[in-house]
């Protein structure tokens, strides 16, 4: 999400993951204007792609194959949508809420979730807000506990909020050091946050930016949090876990935000470098990736890293882009 490009640059570290295979294939489908910050990624059961943006307080379509965008939704007295997460076939759930841009600050008391009905009308419905009063700054998004419970993560709190969407009822359910940001290092600890309850309910997985690492934590036994890569990797952010169905090598593909590079983790930790340098404009400040329902292709959102310049000049509009992962999960 969000990368504070003058706090970041502060401490970023330079990371030297391996490259171990060729680089794929990729191609843009989509590229935003300049000044759009388009912040993550949901895959739709139809192939359609939903995108959040910081910088309006709207849902996006696009068309993979098209490469058309539409605006979906918007949402009333708001400045940006964050994270996303499908909570039931063809209902999503949005983060939506006020950030000032400028001083890259979440507005406290202005958060909450939405949810966007797709199946009934041609035309998606805006239909619930579950607000989440006591977040400074809400981001990732995942579905669903045990409990059918959104979790969603404040990443200048450090903590991840249980929202039950039938009650109305917002608690915090992990908090502590591995879900906050060091201190004195930028505002961004827990970020990213995904799970695959069909596979494992029990399982979340998270990044945390400033900590520079993925983490998984067990959501029964709150202090079973165990890194999984890191903590090499300062500015990781939102990634895309692989069904176990679909590889039992790989785990995930996270962007690295601040590094401008796609990372492959492998299940027993492994880190490679997919696509993108330090100093690259192939992928430049990769904000969020998800899977294809195929599994065949990896969609990557950018910021265009306008916040990080490249070598201290480059920036551009953010893309979506499509990477051919076959041979690589
Ligand atoms: C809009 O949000 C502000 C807080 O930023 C709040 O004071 C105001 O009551 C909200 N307006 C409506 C119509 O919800
Ligand atoms: C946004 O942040 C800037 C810089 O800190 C500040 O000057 C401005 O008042 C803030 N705007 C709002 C609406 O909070
Ligand atoms: C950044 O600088 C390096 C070294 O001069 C160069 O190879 C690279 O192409 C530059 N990147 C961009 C995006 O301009
Ligand atoms: C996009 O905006 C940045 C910063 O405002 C600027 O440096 C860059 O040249 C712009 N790029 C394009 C393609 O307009």
């Amino acid at each position: 999400m969000l990368m504070l490009g003058r706090a970041l640059a502060l401490s970023l570290t330079l990371v030297s993951a391996t490259v171990a295979f060729a680089s794929p294939t990729y191609r843009t489908i989509t590229q935003f204007p300049n000044g759009t910050f388009v912040e993550n990624i949901g895959v739709r059961h139809d192939g359609s792609l939903l995108l959040t943006t910081l910088t309006g307080p709207e849902l996006w379509s696009v068309d993979p194959h098209t490469g058309s965008t539409s605006i979906v939704a918007t949402f009333p007295n708001a400045t940006s949508t964050v994270g996303l997460a499908q909570y039931s076939l063809d209902i999503w759930a949005v983060v939506v809420g006020q950030i000032n841009m400028s001083a890259f600050e979440g507005i406290p008391g202005t958060f909450g979730i939405w949810l966007v009905d797709f199946k009934h009308t041609k035309k998606p419905r805006v239909v619930k807000e579950v607000p989440v009063p006591a977040a400074h700054i809400l981001n990732g998004l995942a579905c669903c506990d045990i409990r059918g419970r959104l979790l969603a993560a404040d990443s200048n709190a450090g903590i991840i909020y249980a929202v039950d969407v039938d009650s109305g009822v917002s608690e915090p359910l992990l908090s502590g050091p591995a879900f906050e940001h060091p201190v004195g290092g930028f505002p961004l600890g827990v970020n990213g946050v995904r799970m695959l309850p069909k596979e494992n309910p029990d399982a979340l997985f998270f990044t945390n930016s400033a900590g520079a690492v993925l983490s998984r934590v067990s959501l029964s036994s709150k202090d079973e949090v165990q890194s999984v890569v890191g903590p090499d990797f300062a500015g990781v952010d939102d990634f895309a876990l692989v069904p176990r169905a679909l590889s039992r090598k790989t785990l995930a593909f996270v962007a690295f935000n601040n590094g401008n590079q796609l990372l492959r983790v492998t299940r027993d930790g492994k880190t490679d470098v997919v696509l993108g340098a330090q100093d690259s404009a192939v992928l430049p400040g990769p904000s969020s990736a998800q899977l294809s329902n195929d599994g065949h292709t990896l969609y990557v959102t950018t910021s265009g890293s306008g916040g990080n310049l490249i070598n201290g000049t480059f920036s551009e509009g953010p893309r979506v882009i499509a990477i051919d992962v076959q041979h690589l999960i």
